[in-house]
């Protein structure tokens, strides 16, 4: 399988963000829970070297909790600020602006040093596309804020949303780009529908998500289709087109369908809990 982003779309991306990076304090990053590796660029890591750094384990709820945790952990020792957060149902929402002004302290202590108090702490959303920034930041900002104009010494046109006396939020999000060049990590994003499905095979998309369930969830789609899932990953979708009466012309398998089908349930949640990657993996 061949994934592609267009250097074009790239290129601006990197310079708007080049841009932004230095109007602000605190980089807010968005990975996806089920991924968070290959739901990120390391290319973040040098554009935010001098900011406050936080990471978001954003819809928590469709991973492994005990995965979560071990996620935490790891990008904890690794000096970030960490919150586990589902952008869609507002939990661990309430806690971030806290974690705010933690993060941010050395920031805030040398403000006061300089006395320079009250400054808010300023910070922007930054993520892969799909991953929930403009979710997340409804979320943060939900019905309260209050938009300011330009400013001085800000370039002109953005948009600054304050969230409290403390913090204000660049209102648009950086957009980063995705890995592709690493075949599995363009896999794990077809899982989760970061690309376009269009542009796949669906039936070999699904039957690699079969095969790590087998591996990694044993028995989820045994007990989710009702297969002996104990069988070829292609097998198993036929047996899961059989279960589902997928079927074309009156009696051929829809392998289509159902392979539509179990990427379907699997993004939805309805597999379960589900991590893509775990931490053991990259220490
Ligand atoms: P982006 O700005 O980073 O591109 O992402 P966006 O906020 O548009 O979110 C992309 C999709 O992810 C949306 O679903 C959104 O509802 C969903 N989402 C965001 N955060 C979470 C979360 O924490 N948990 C879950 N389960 N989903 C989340 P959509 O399919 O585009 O729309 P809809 O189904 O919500 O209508």
């Amino acid at each position: 399988m061949h994934f592609q982003w267009y250097p074009g779309h790239m290129t601006k991306a990197k310079r708007m963000m080049q841009e932004n990076i230095k109007l602000i304090d605190l980089v807010i990053e968005l990975v996806d829970a089920r991924l968070p590796m290959s739901s990120r660029n390391p290319d973040i890591d040098e554009l935010g070297k001098q900011k406050a750094r936080l990471i978001l384990l954003n819809k928590s709820d469709l991973a492994d909790d005990r995965c979560n945790e071990e996620w935490e952990n790891f990008f904890k020792e690794k000096g970030f600020s960490v919150v586990k957060v589902n952008s869609k149902k507002g939990n661990g929402i309430k806690s971030i602006q806290s974690v705010i002004q933690e993060a941010c302290k050395e920031k805030i202590e040398r403000d006061r040093k300089r006395g320079i108090l009250n400054r808010p702490v300023r910070a922007m959303v930054v993520g892969i596309p799909n991953v929930g920034k403009s979710t997340f930041i409804n979320a943060l900002a939900g019905k309260a804020c209050t938009k300011t104009g330009n400013k001085p010494g800000v370039t002109k046109g953005k948009q600054w949303i304050r969230l409290n006396k403390q913090v204000e939020l660049l209102d648009t999000p950086g957009i980063l780009w995705p890995k592709f060049e690493d075949q599995i990590v363009g896999l794990r994003l077809a899982f989760i529908g970061s690309i376009k499905d269009e542009i796949l095979n669906s039936q070999e998309l699904a039957a690699e998500l079969i095969s790590f369930l087998q591996e990694k969830y044993t028995g989820i789609l045994a007990e989710k289709y009702e297969i002996d899932e104990q069988q070829d990953k292609y097998v198993c979708l036929e047996e899961i087109a059989k279960k589902r009466h997928c079927l074309v012309r009156g009696n051929e398998l829809d392998l289509d369908k159902a392979a539509r089908l179990v990427l379907d349930d699997f993004r939805n949640g309805r597999l379960g809990k589900i991590t893509l990657e775990f931490p053991q993996d990259y220490s």
